[in-house]
């Protein structure tokens, strides 16, 4: 049902956990089951250099989530808003349709983190 990709990064997560003094953090529920996801981004010179996650969410959006934060590492803030949930199932091969709305979780996180972030610098300016 899942694909090896998907396996890998639900049994060995990548970057999970908070970035202390994180430039943005993104907050998202899933409205189809209720689960959480929080994403942490360091941004430095338009760039995300580090990116962490925490989720209440099922094995799907944990994979997910893990994928996102591999796949925006040194992406500037402008890609890496261009990060569709589509983009991060198709990088694990594919989830079950059933599952395709646990993949929102993950890129609605990182969108939110990023116009937190866009907001503190404009905030800053
Ligand atoms: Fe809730 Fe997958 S069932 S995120």
């Amino acid at each position: 049902m899942y694909s090896d990709k998907v396996m890998d990064h639900f049994n060995n997560p990548r970057n999970v956990g908070e970035i202390a003094g994180a430039d943005g953090v993104g907050q998202v529920g899933n409205p189809s089951c209720g689960d959480i996801m929080k994403i942490f981004i360091k941004v430095d010179d338009n760039r995300i250099t580090d990116c962490k996650f925490k989720t209440f969410g099922c094995g799907a959006a944990i994979a997910t989530s893990s994928m996102v934060t591999e796949m925006v590492r040194d992406k500037t803030v402008e890609e890496a808003m261009n990060i569709s949930n589509r983009a991060v199932a198709e990088a694990l091969d594919g989830l079950p349709p059933v599952k395709m709305h646990c993949s929102n979780l993950a890129a609605d996180a990182l969108h939110a983190a990023i116009e937190d972030y866009r907001h503190r610098s404009k905030a800053e300016a």
